[in-house]
């Protein structure tokens, strides 16, 4: 029996990092998953061949979050494939290093297309669905950081894009309880996946962050997942609109190099 055994759930940016390890670890809940990828094929297979493996099953979707149509389809995909859905997991996201001073309009939009604009649109569609269907309600996680409220000097647009994150959060956390949703972010740190490459490679840096972190060392996807599997399940069946941080500490001892 695991946790999340009948329950269908999508996640966005599932065939990488964070995002695969969620879909793996909600997978091996029992929870059938959609899994959303726009780069590596070859990733969303993995992602789908290990759900397949722990017994459970999973559809594949190449979804682009920034289009209307593309988030459409992904959600659909879920009636289409499974029937319904009950967990939407905002996962996909970038981040974009630049000068404030420096930013143009197009890296602007795009990392708000992406981490913002994705998330309200996809929730929206969910709960539309959901809606129509007469369902009881459903979860709503999303991957937020630890900078939906600490600052993050160079990363201006994505902390726009998380601070915006944390409000719709709480704004829908009120908006749809009495629809029977809740809502919650989980906050990540420095966590060891493809968006930290470049900070992965440069060792000063990565000393100096270290030294920030109480706990000594990076986070893993699967600290993140553990988290969200949670926040799917029925034990959270009272949590709503709150913010989970996952960063070893690092919120409580942080200091700009
Ligand atoms: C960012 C990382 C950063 C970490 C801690 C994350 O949200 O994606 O680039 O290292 O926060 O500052």
């Amino acid at each position: 029996m695991g946790r999340l055994d009948g329950k269908i759930a999508i996640i966005t940016g599932a065939g990488s990092g964070i995002g695969q390890a969620i879909a793996k670890r909600l997978g091996s809940e029992g929870a059938r998953v959609v899994i959303d990828y726009i780069g590596s094929a070859e990733g969303a297979q993995e992602t789908k061949r290990a759900i397949c493996e722990s017994g459970s099953d999973a559809e594949i979707v190449q979804a682009d979050i920034t289009q209307r149509a593309d988030v459409d389809k992904l959600i659909d995909a879920a009636w289409s494939r499974f029937g319904s859905a009950d967990i939407l997991v905002n996962n996909a996201g970038m981040e974009h290093k630049s000068n404030f001073w420096e930013t143009t309009e197009e890296e602007y939009d795009k990392v708000l297309a992406v981490n913002l604009r994705g998330p309200f649109f996809l929730t929206q569609r969910f709960v539309q669905r959901l809606m129509d269907a007469q369902y009881r309600g459903g979860r709503i996680i999303n991957i937020s950081s630890v900078h939906e409220d600490m600052a993050f000097p160079g990363f201006s647009t994505y902390c726009c894009s998380k601070g915006g994150l944390r409000m719709l959060m709480r704004n829908l956390a009120v908006e749809l309880a009495p629809l029977g949703f809740t809502i919650n972010n989980v906050a990540p740190g420095a966590i060891v996946t493809p968006i930290n490459k470049a900070l992965l490679e440069d060792k000063p840096k990565l000393e100096a962050l270290l030294k920030n972190i109480p706990l000594g060392r990076l986070g893993t996807a699967e600290d993140v997942a553990a988290v969200v599997a949670f926040l799917a399940s029925d034990e959270a069946a009272y949590v709503n609109g709150a913010t989970y941080t996952v960063d070893g500490g690092l919120m409580r001892n942080y200091h700009e190099q």
